[in-house]
C-alpha cells in the first residue's frame, strides 16, 4: 500500500544564480557525483517501493526534464501542475489520485532536493512511520536536530512524557507545536531552547488521513479535489487539472496543514540530513580548506579569505583577497557576490532580477 511522491517543481531560488527557472536545483548534479538530487531522491525510495508506486510532482515545464533523468518512471506517474502553486494543492492533487487507485494508501511524501548520508537509517525511520501512520489517523514528519537558528525551516516542539504517548512507539514523538520559518529572534529561541527540531519536510502519513486533514484546515483544496474525483485516472484527468488547479489556494503544506492539525507526530531522525537549501547549506557539508573556504575549483587563489564558497565555471580563474563569510557564484551571464549571513535575501534577489532566466 506504500506510495512515494517526490515533489520536483519547486525553482530553488535560494540557490540562485546556479539554480535557474528553467534548470532548478533538483536537476542539477550540485555534489558533482555524476547525479542530480532528484535522481538520488528516486533511488533511495527504489529500495522500499516498487517503480510504480512512485510518482513525481512537477510543473509541466519539467516535464521533459524529469523524463530524461528519470526514464525508468512510468510516464502516468509523472503529475504535471499547470501553475505554481507552491506544495500543499500539489500533495493534494497526487493525495485524491491514489486514493482513487487505493484507498487504504499509505504515503512518504518527500522533497527531491535533499541530501540524506544515512540511507538506512533513513530507510528504518520511514519504515517505523509507515508502520504508525498505517494504523492511526496521524500526521508524521521527520524531525532533524538543529545546529543553527535557520529561517528557512519549520521549527517542531514535541512531548517527551511517556504518559501522553500512552500505546504509541516511544520513538513516536505527539507534536505540540509547529512553526513555519519564524523569524530569527524566534529561531533563536528555539534552538537555545533545546526542545525543537526542524521538520526535514519529508511526511508520512495515509491517505485518508491527509484527506481529513484538508477537509478540515483547508476545506478550499479539499473541495476542489474531491470534485475530480470521477475524472481520477481517466483521460479527462488532464483536462480537470488544467482547468481548476491554477484557482486553487497557493500554500505550502506547511502552513495548510502542519500548523494548524492537532494529530501532528514528528520521528526524530539522525539521517544525516541537509536540505541543500543554501549555499551556506552547501558549504557546511562540503570539503573545506584551512580556512574554512569552499572552492569548486583549484585555480582560485585565496589570500587572507575565509569562510568562504566559490563556485565558478571550469574555464574561470579568479583572485580573491581580504573576503570573509561570503558567497562568490559566477554562473552564465550573471556573477553573485552576497554576504553568506544574508542569504535567505537571495530568494528575493533572484525574483527582483530582470534578466533572470
Ligand atoms: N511539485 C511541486 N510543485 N513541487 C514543489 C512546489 C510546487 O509548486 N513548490 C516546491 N516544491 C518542491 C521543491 O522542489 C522541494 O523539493 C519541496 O517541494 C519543498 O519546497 P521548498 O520550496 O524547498 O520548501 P522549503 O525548503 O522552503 O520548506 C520546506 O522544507 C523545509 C526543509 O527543507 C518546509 O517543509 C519546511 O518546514 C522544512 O523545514
Ligand atoms: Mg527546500
Amino acid at each position: 500500500n506504500t506510495f512515494i511522491l517526490i515533489m520536483a517543481g519547486g525553482v530553488g531560488s535560494r540557490f540562485w544564480p546556479k539554480s535557474r527557472n528553467h534548470f532548478p536545483k533538483q536537476f542539477i548534479d550540485i555534489l558533482g557525483i555524476g547525479k542530480s538530487l532528484l535522481q538520488l531522491t528516486y533511488e533511495r525510495f527504489l529500495t522500499i517501493c516498487p517503480n510504480d508506486q512512485i510518482f513525481i510532482l512537477t510543473n509541466e515545464t519539467y516535464a521533459d526534464l524529469v523524463a530524461a533523468q528519470l526514464p525508468e518512471v512510468l510516464k502516468e506517474n509523472i503529475l504535471l501542475e499547470p501553475s505554481r502553486n507552491n506544495t500543499a494543492p500539489c500533495i493534494a492533487y497526487a493525495t485524491y489520485k491514489i486514493s482513487k487507485l487505493n484507498p487504504d494508501a499509505n504515503i512518504v511524501v518527500a522533497p527531491s532536493d535533499h541530501l540524506i548520508l544515512k540511507e538506512d537509517v533513513f530507510l528504518n525511520k520511514i519504515a517505523q512511520a509507515l508502520g504508525f501512520s498505517s494504523k492511526n489517523d496521524a500526521l508524521l514528519t521527520l524531525g532533524i536536530s538543529p545546529t543553527r537558528p535557520d529561517t528557512g525551516y519549520g521549527y517542531i516542539q514535541y512531548q517527551d512524557s511517556s504518559i501522553e504517548n500512552q500505546g504509541v512507539p516511544s520513538e513516536i514523538k505527539k507534536v505540540n507545536a509547529f512553526m513555519e520559518k519564524p523569524v530569527l529572534a524566534k529561531a533563536e529561541e528555539y534552538l537555545l531552547s533545546g526542545d525543537y527540531v526542524w521538520n526535514a519536510g519529508i511526511f508520512i502519513w495515509s491517505a485518508s488521513s491527509l484527506k481529513k486533514a484538508f477537509e478540515q484546515h483547508a476545506p478550499e483544496i479539499a473541495t476542489m479535489f474531491e470534485s475530480g474525483l470521477s475524472f481520477y485516472n481517466t483521460p479527462n484527468e488532464v483536462k480537470f487539472i488544467v482547468e481548476n488547479y491554477p484557482s486553487s489556494p497557493n500554500i505550502s503544506i506547511d502552513y495548510a496543514i502542519l500548523e494548524k492539525a492537532d494529530n501532528v507526530y514528528t520521528i526524530p531522525a539522525d539521517i544525516g540530513w541537509s536540505d541543500l537549501g543554501t549555499w551556506a547549506s552547501l558549504h557546511a557539508i562540503g570539503e573545506k580548506d584551512a580556512d574554512n573556504n569552499m572552492v569548486n575549483l583549484e585555480k582560485i587563489h585565496l589570500k587572507d579569505t575565509s569562510n568562504c564558497i566559490i563556485h565558478l565555471p571550469n574555464d574561470k580563474a579568479a583572485v580573491i583577497r581580504g573576503l570573509d563569510n561570503y558567497i562568490v557564484v559566477d554562473d552564465g551571464e550573471i556573477l553573485l557576490i552576497y554576504p553568506k549571513s544574508d542569504e535567505q535575501e537571495i530568494k528575493q534577489v533572484a525574483k527582483d532580477m530582470v534578466i533572470q532566466h
